[in-house]
């Protein structure tokens, strides 16, 4: 299909990827990064996206009074946000406007707690791509555009701790016969310190590891693993352990294992969660928590609740099977390391339960809310990074006769377009 010419546009809205969306004369939609409703801009249609074209601004010719100036000098270039440009009250209604959306095209008349919108430097976990130049090492974030990477000078959202582990990243980096041309470093903030999984194109050298044991000693870094591209890691350098406490349960997280994106969001997101559990459980009543990771909700829940929880990464299952022994807490949680994709627990299996917690990864869970919308479970509290998945299982519950109570957004992706949620839906 032909792209079209430039064109002067008017921007109608901003979709659920967070783009401006404009239409051409005849209908086609265009998508246009960083556009605000109301905007009049010149736009360059570059490829065909979905029923219409993405387009670049040339040049705004009548600016929104929303816009404002944007926080950080990599915005526009760098993946990592795509809405710091918008005012923050019409940005947080926007996104609260996915959720209500979301639920609506699932059938539900969602009255929706006000949006817990986390601050900027709060966010606890990086995943940066490494690349081996002529010039030197190049740390950063994918740009929106292509597989470039950012020289990541600044980050707002990050937290300052975070942020300032960058530029001596870089240099220890610099520095390790391990990496060739190019690699990737998650960093997760920790009560014990920053833990860092390297990942590199060669082989670690003996020297790599007095280097990055050094690194350690230096940056109140607990641990540093290490894997050659997509292998298992393995510790590279063990200061002190790696621990977190989730909900006053010392854990010790898999290297790269899921956190909350910030310890805000977590807080949020717990709430939640706790406020949806039935009020006044029988003696013996047990959740099933589903998508459990290394534990965030299940120390939480377990206060009120008996908890049987599934997690399908045996680094995590094993991290949250361990803290729930260390902590003599395993008579009232039991755990099961399964994959809830192609093994979901059978609508049988689910009835067997008092709630079902989950939590799935972007894709949602389809497979396994078909079993839980079968069975005769009578509350599942549904925590969501993706509005639309969460629609579509919302949709299943609709149809097996739930009826929601309650949703909250969580915006703990700041400037992005992705939203976290929790609701509650009963039957
Ligand atoms: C959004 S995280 C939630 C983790 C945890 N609830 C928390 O708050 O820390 C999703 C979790 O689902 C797990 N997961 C992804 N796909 C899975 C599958 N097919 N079966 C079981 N677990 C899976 C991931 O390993 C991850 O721990």
């Amino acid at each position: 299909m032909k792209i079209p010419d430039a064109e002067i546009v008017e921007i109608l809205r901003v979709g659920q990827e967070g783009d401006g969306i404009a239409a051409l004369a005849d209908g086609t939609p265009l998508f246009v990064p960083f556009g605000l409703p109301g905007e009049r801009a010149m736009v360059k249609p570059s490829v065909k996206r979905g029923d219409g074209f993405a387009a670049h601004i040339d040049h705004i010719e009548r600016s929104s009074l929303e816009r404002v100036p944007a926080a950080c000098q990599h915005f526009g270039i760098c993946g990592g946000c795509s809405l710091q440009q918008w005012q923050m009250e019409s940005y947080a209604a926007w996104k609260t406007g996915l959720l209500d959306m979301a639920l609506r095209r699932a059938g539900f008349m969602p009255k929706l707690d006000p949006i817990v919108i986390t601050p900027p430097g709060t966010r606890r976990r990086m995943d940066l791509a490494i690349r081996r130049t002529q010039a030197g090492i190049v740390l950063g974030l994918h740009t929106a555009r292509d597989k470039n990477v950012i020289d990541l000078a600044e980050c707002p959202v990050l937290h300052p701790e975070l942020m300032a582990l960058v530029p001596k990243l870089r240099d220890v980096l610099r520095r390790l016969q391990a990496l060739g041309h190019e690699g990737s470093a998650i960093v997760n903030l920790l009560d014990s310190g920053p833990d860092i999984l390297l990942r590199t194109d060669k082989k670690l050298a003996v020297s790599d590891r007095t280097i990055l044991a050094a690194f350690a000693e230096a940056n109140r870094v607990p641990r540093v693993s290490w894997a050659q591209n997509t292998a298992q890691p393995e510790t590279a350098a063990l200061l002190r352990p790696p621990i977190t406490s989730l909900a006053g349960t010392p854990v010790a997280v898999p290297p790269g294992g899921f956190m909350q994106a910030t310890a805000d969001g977590e807080a949020a997101i717990v709430a939640a969660v706790m406020a949806g559990l039935p009020p006044k459980p029988v003696a013996k009543a047990r959740v099933l928590e589903l998508f459990a990771g290394s534990g965030t909700l299940t120390f939480a829940i377990v206060k009120h609740m008996r908890v049987h929880a599934v997690e399908g990464d045996a680094a995590a299952h094993a991290s949250l099977k361990a803290a729930a022994n260390t902590t003599g807490q395993t008579g009232r949680i039991t755990t099961e390391q399964r994959d809830l994709a192609r093994q979901p627990l059978s609508a049988k299996e689910v009835s067997a339960f008092d709630t079902v917690l989950l939590d799935p990864p972007h894709g949602g869970a389809s497979t396994q809310i078909a079993q839980i919308a079968a069975s005769t479970i009578k509350r599942v509290i549904y925590v969501s990074c993706n509005p639309t998945a969460l629609g579509r299982d919302a949709l299943m519950l609709k149809q097996a006769g739930f009826k929601l109570v309650s949703a909250v957004p969580v915006d703990q992706f700041l400037w992005s377009a992705r939203l976290e949620s929790v609701s509650v839906f009963v039957k």
